[in-house]
Parts: C-alpha cells; structure tokens; sequence
C-alpha cells in the first residue's frame, strides 16, 4: 500500500468525518443477507467508518476491523466501540487462518495494489464454511468517476478471480446505489458476490 493512498484516505475520512460511503440502509441489506445469527465473528477489510461493524456487533458477534487510514480507524472505534478496529492493510491482515466466520470487503479490495493478494488474504482468514462478501466496481457502468486509484472489471472477470477449488459463489447481486433502478447486471454500478469456503 503506497503512502499516497494512505493519505488520500485520512484527508478524505478527514473531510467527511463520520459520513458513510453508502446509505446507512446499504449497511443493513449486507447484514441481513449473511444471517449473522449462527456466526462467532467477522472481519471487515478497508472497514472505513465502522458503519457495518456497528451493525454486526448488535447481534452478539465478535467484530473487527481493518483498515489503512488511522484516521478512518479513529472514527470507527467511536462509531463502533465494541469493536476491535486495527490500522492494518488488507493484503497482510494480521490475523491467523480460518479466524473469521463471516468476511467482508465493501468498496476496497478494488483499491488493493494487488488484487490477487488482497482476495487470497480473504480466503486465508475465513473459516471453513464461513461466508465472504464483497462489493467490487463494474467496468460496464455507463457513468464513469472514480475516487482513487481503482481497478474496475466486468461481472465474468471478477467471477474469474473469485472463482477458486475451495470457494462457492452463492449469489451474486447489483450491489449499492442505482440497485433499484432497472439496469441489466452487465451495466449494474458495483456487484455484491456473496461465497462459502469449504
Ligand atoms: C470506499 S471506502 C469503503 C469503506 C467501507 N467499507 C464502507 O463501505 O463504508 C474504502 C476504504 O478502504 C480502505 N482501504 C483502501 N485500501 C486498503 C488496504 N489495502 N487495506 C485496508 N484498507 C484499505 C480505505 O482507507 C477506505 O476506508
């Protein structure tokens, strides 16, 4: 991780403060399409604000996060104080294999350096069984813009990347703003893969 993005996202979690990236009602439609209920814990990468482990911990979870912003970080340890909130990055996360029921990855892993990495540390710390959910860019989405460095790909690369032996993609959903409009999946704005680890 360069220290340029390190410090686009203090300045921007600077600027913005506890505002989210997404609707707050976005966090609760993640939420409830993992079912947090059966799980121990969860894992949220690049966890910005904390929105979502602030849901996650009303539902007698363990809940940690990762992020690279210390400033970020800051912010969601006072959103979200029952949480275990880390500056860390998320192609090294220091955590062991299998840790985590449920990982998460909401608008990051497309900022990685190096995305292979970033999603095979995903697999790494995600329990046999557990869930993994993430929400990536769409290259095909008409209006183009984008906030930093990323990397944006069609719904059959992503699937290119995600596939693998030991991982089960469950669902695949339009994922964030514009979700209700009607858009085919090829022109969606970001795409939500929801996949079991065996
Ligand atoms: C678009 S924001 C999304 C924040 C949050 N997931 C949400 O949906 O509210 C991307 C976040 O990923 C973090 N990030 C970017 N690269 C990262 C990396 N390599 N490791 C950990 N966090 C990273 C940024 O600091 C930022 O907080």
């Amino acid at each position: 991780m360069t220290s340029e993005a390190i410090t686009f996202y203090n300045d921007w979690h600077k600027t913005k403060g506890i505002n989210s990236w997404r609707k707050l009602n976005d966090y609760q439609t993640v939420v409830d399409s993992l079912c947090p209920s059966p799980y121990k814990n969860i894992l949220d990468i690049g966890c910005g604000t904390g929105h979502l482990l602030k849901l996650f911990s009303q539902y007698k979870m363990e809940t940690y996060g990762i992020d690279i912003s210390e400033i970020g970080v800051e912010i969601a340890r006072r959103n979200s104080p029952n949480s275990n909130i880390i500056i860390a990055d998320g192609e090294n996360i220091p955590y062991a294999d299998k840790y985590f029921d449920i990982v998460t990855c909401l608008g990051a892993l497309e900022h990685f350096d190096n995305i292979e990495k970033g999603y095979s540390e995903i697999v790494r710390v995600c329990n046999t069984y557990g869930l993994i959910y993430i929400s990536v860019p769409n290259k095909y989405f008409p209006v183009k813009f984008s906030i930093q460095k990323e990397v944006k790909l069609s719904l059959e690369e992503w699937i290119k990347i995600f596939e693998k032996d030991n991982i089960k993609i469950l669902e695949i959903k339009k994922d964030n703003k514009y979700r209700w409009l009607w858009t085919p999946m090829k022109y969606a704005y970001q795409y939500a893969f929801i996949m079991r680890k065996y």
